[in-house]
């Protein structure tokens, strides 16, 4: 662990190393020498990926940023007086513009004490954690720069109050079902008795409406999904040509998830010094960088009884294009 800075409102820890260079290695080696080429979507995110994503939330097809901030903006003095949540614990924080709304609520109601943000960019939660601290008073910011499939027990232990743990965005649907039940009945471990998880869904829709969100006309999305391969190049010495790859986003009914790839326009022979592999690519050949996956209430109740987890509110938009759950953990977990 590298303590990046401790003062009396901001401590900013890192649980990233060398060895997280190790896991995008493993990653690589694992899913480019598989018969169907995939790489996990947690990569995506250096500095330029995360500002890219935040591009994206800006995009008019892009409605889930839209519709979950208008959730909270109705739901959160309601969340936080049913909570009495004085912790925020913000699990893929990115830019931290939604933990404001939880913020605010938690101000007002005189119980804010701290926030926790973990993400794997240092970036974002570098400069969220100084804005915050400028912005509330008395509020302390414990950053962690983490992985939170493997990091989770690095969240500090509370402090005496409720907490609340949040995974927003829609994030716990970049997991196929197996991954994304096993990481919710870790994060069902954080929770002691008195607090709660609060989690947004993106929900089942016309295929038309995602399929845009995922691939808007001013091209951010198609430069955010390549950004993976500019990635690779530079941690791992690799020389993908990325303009020789085509952004695809499509619809999968059958798994109601969408499903973002790179198709390679010409044949390409790639070399990625860092795990000494070549890798040939197909013209025509896809390589899938993530999946996305849209809600039902029934679908995420069978997710929440897997991993131990009770539904307790239940909070959409007019249009029902996305859900934010708040739930504790199971008496039988
Ligand atoms: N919660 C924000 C950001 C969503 S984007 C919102 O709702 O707008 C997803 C965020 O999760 C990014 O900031 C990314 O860096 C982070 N992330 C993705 N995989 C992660 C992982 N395995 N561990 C920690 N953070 C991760
Ligand atoms: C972070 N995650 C929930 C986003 C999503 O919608 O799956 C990432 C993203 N991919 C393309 N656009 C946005």
């Amino acid at each position: 662990m590298t303590t990046l800075l401790a003062t009396d409102s901001v401590t900013l820890e890192s649980w990233l190393s060398d060895s997280d260079e190790r896991t995008l290695a493993n990653d690589v080696l694992d899913g480019f020498t598989r018969p169907f080429k995939e790489i996990p979507p947690k990569h995506f995110y250096d500095t330029r990926g995360s500002e890219l994503f935040e591009r994206i939330c800006e995009q008019p097809e892009y409605y889930p940023t839209r519709a979950e901030t208008a959730i909270l903006a109705h739901a959160a003095d309601q969340i936080i007086a049913q909570t009495g949540a004085g912790e925020l614990v913000e699990l893929g924080a990115g830019a931290s513009d939604k933990a404001r709304i939880l913020l605010d609520a938690m101000e007002q109601a005189g119980t804010l004490r701290r926030y926790i943000p973990l993400d794997v960019s240092e970036s974002v939660v570098r400069d969220a954690a100084e804005a915050l601290i400028h912005d509330y008073d008395g509020l302390r910011v414990h950053g962690v720069i983490g992985d939170f499939e493997r990091h989770l027990e690095r969240v500090p232990m509370r402090d005496g109050v409720p907490r609340l743990v949040a995974l927003l965005g829609g994030t716990i649907g970049n997991f196929p079902p197996g991954s994304r039940r096993a990481l919710l009945r870790r994060i069902a471990g954080l929770l002691g008795p008195g607090d709660r998880l609060l989690l947004g869904t993106d929900l089942v829709k016309d295929p038309d409406v995602i399929e845009a969100a995922y691939d808007d006309g001013a091209g951010v999305t198609a430069e955010f999904n390549r950004n993976v391969l500019h990635v690779i190049n530079r941690e791992l010495d690799a020389d993908f040509p990325v303009e020789n790859f085509d952004h695809i986003a499509f619809f999968d009914r059958r798994h109601e998830w969408i499903e973002m790839r790179l198709r390679a326009r010409r044949p390409c022979s790639v070399r990625i010094a860092g795990v000494g592999l070549r890798v040939e690519f197909a013209a025509g050949e896809e390589l899938r960088t993530e999946i996305s996956a849209k809600f039902t209430q029934r679908r995420l109740a069978e997710d929440f009884a897997a991993a131990g987890l009770v539904l307790e509110g239940w909070f959409t938009d007019a249009e029902q294009q996305f859900g934010l759950s708040l739930a504790g953990r199971s008496s039988a977990a």
